[in-house]
């Protein structure tokens, strides 16, 4: 099975995002662009694993610390890619998501997961292999949002695209409630 961790966002977001998505999509010859139930941020790829694995992954995630935080999706990036870009939006540095993510990166090596050592660069994909007309930049209205829920998603092939079902969920501790007194 090929399995994948990612944050997953509410309702509001992920309809943002769509929103996004389909501007995109409307200013493009061509692109396979990401459905709405699929749009995600990877916190890491794990590639194809037994249930052994599948397992590990889960202990690692459940090992971790994970109190929510503010996230904010400030703009559109690319990656170049001969057949056509992949385009993203992309998040405002975070110390924060960053310092998540290198701790289940441990985790994941320390339950001994094959990770790959990629630089991470966060960001959740709208479309690839896109030919377009449309510029990255900076969103004029970024999107304001919160870390609260890490899920370990198995990965298929479906007949119309990707397939992706949660198998595992771990939700933020609440953050600390800043006293005014
Ligand atoms: P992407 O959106 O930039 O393609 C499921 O494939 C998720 O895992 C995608 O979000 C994908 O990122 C990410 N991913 C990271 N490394 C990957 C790899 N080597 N192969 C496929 N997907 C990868």
């Amino acid at each position: 099975m090929r399995l994948f961790i990612a944050l997953v966002f509410d309702n509001e977001t992920v309809e943002r995002l769509s929103v996004l998505r389909d501007a995109l999509h409307d200013q493009s010859e061509r692109g396979s662009f990401v459905s709405r139930e699929n749009l995600h941020l990877t916190l890491d790829f794990l590639g194809e694993c037994s249930a052994e694995e599948r397992d590990n992954a889960i202990k690692a995630i459940d090992s971790i610390s994970f109190s929510s935080f503010p996230v904010l999706l400030d703009r559109i990036g690319t990656f170049s890619r001969d057949e056509g870009n992949i385009w993203w939006v992309g998040v405002k540095e975070s110390m924060t998501l960053m310092k998540m993510q290198k701790e289940l990166h441990s985790a994941l090596v320390d339950y001994g997961l094959h990770v790959e050592n990629r630089k991470y660069r966060p960001h959740i994909t709208l479309g690839r292999r896109v030919i377009t007309s449309a510029r990255p930049g900076v969103l004029n209205i970024p999107i304001e949002t919160t870390a609260e829920k890490i899920v370990l998603m198995l990965s298929e092939r479906g007949e119309h695209g990707m397939i992706y079902t949660p198998l595992h969920e771990k939700t933020a501790k609440k953050a600390a409630l800043k006293s005014f007194h």
